[in-house]
Formats: C-alpha cells, structure tokens, sequence
C-alpha cells in the first residue's frame, strides 16, 4: 500500500501485466496501420509513461507529437477541459491516433477530438491504456483499449493525484476507507 496526500491506494495493475498488455496493444496497432504512416498525439501529462513504453514497440512508420488538454482537479471529471495547447499541428489528410491514459467519462478525449478534426486528418482514432465503462459518457467508445477498468480512482504509470503517483511503476487503486 501507499501514501499519496491524504489518500491511500493499493497496487492494482503490476509491471508484468502492463508489459504483457504493452505487448498486446502494439501488436493491434500495427495490424491495424500496416504501411501507413501515423501520426500519434501523446494527451498530456498523463499518457507521458504509457506512450514512450508503447512507442518503443511500434515500427518506424509511427511519428510522436504531444498535445495538452485539462480538465481533472481533485479526484471528479469535471467535464470541463480548461486549455488546450499544441494545437498547431499539420495533421490535413493524416492518420491520426490519439494517446490516452484514461478514458473516464469520456468528455475530455471528445473535446479534443472536435477540437482536432477542424485540422482534417484523414482519421482519427483513440488508444487508451485504462477505460472505466461505468463511467463513460462519451460518444465513441476507444478503438483501442489496454485494460477495462471497474470505476475507482487509479494512480501509476503516468497517472496523477493532484500531481503525485505519475512515477509509480505499477497501477494502484483508490481504497476505500
Ligand atoms: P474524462 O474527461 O472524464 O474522460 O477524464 C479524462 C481525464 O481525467 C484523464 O485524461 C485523466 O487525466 C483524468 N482521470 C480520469 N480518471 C482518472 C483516475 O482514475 N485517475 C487519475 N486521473 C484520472
Ligand atoms: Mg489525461
């Protein structure tokens, strides 16, 4: 168990089960961009750790670039994005694929989508390492997903509470006091 602020969490996803999933994912994506050329766009800060590890296991036709969108503060979805940055990209008639950590209720990556498609890519998809189902009020369900997820609060591996618990190697869970 752990001590992040005045939370306490217990280990959820370990290094074995993410490496395996890493494996998995990268082997979906490749079937699924064979010979074209992709533009992936790492969702700041959080997908930070999930993205350097999946891209070391994609073939060179995947290029990384990083945009910065906010809408979490504390442990509630907001709904709200606050800013978006990086939204310059030349993405006119490009495959695109969007890098999350966590797809919750969904509003986040929705935004970004909308914000993104006035750029024209040829298409847009999104790779998720975690999706809480129960909690998803999205339009489109991520094409790709590393783990369904029960709707608790994690931390670990590129994810944050208040900013804590990003560099933790393992995935924990919120416990329940
Ligand atoms: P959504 O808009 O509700 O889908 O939330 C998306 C963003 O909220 C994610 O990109 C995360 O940054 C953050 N988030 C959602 N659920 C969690 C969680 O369980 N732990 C840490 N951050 C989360
Ligand atoms: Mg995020």
């Amino acid at each position: 168990m752990i001590q992040l602020l005045d939370r306490t969490f217990e280990p959820f996803i370990g290094t074995n089960e993410l490496d395996n999933r890493l494996v998995g994912l990268a082997e979906e994506l490749k079937n699924f961009y064979q010979h074209k050329q992709v533009k992936v766009l790492v969702v700041l800060n959080g997908a930070a750790v999930f993205a350097v590890d999946l891209l070391r296991l994609l073939p060179v036709n995947f290029q990384m670039d990083f945009v910065k969108v906010k809408s979490y503060e504390n442990m509630d979805s907001t709904g709200e994005v606050k800013a978006v940055f990086g939204m310059n990209h030349a993405i006119e008639g490009e495959e695109v694929l969007l890098l999350e950590d966590i797809v919750d209720t969904g509003l986040t990556i929705d935004r970004l989508k909308e914000d993104l498609q006035r750029l024209n890519p040829s298409r847009m998809e999104v790779c998720s390492l975690l999706f809480k189902p129960e909690a998803f009020k999205g339009k489109e369900i991520p094409k790709f997903i590393g783990f369904s997820i029960p709707n608790k609060f994690v931390v670990g591996y590129g994810l944050d509470y208040n900013e804590y618990g990003r560099n933790l190697k393992e995935i924990y869970q919120l416990k329940e006091l």
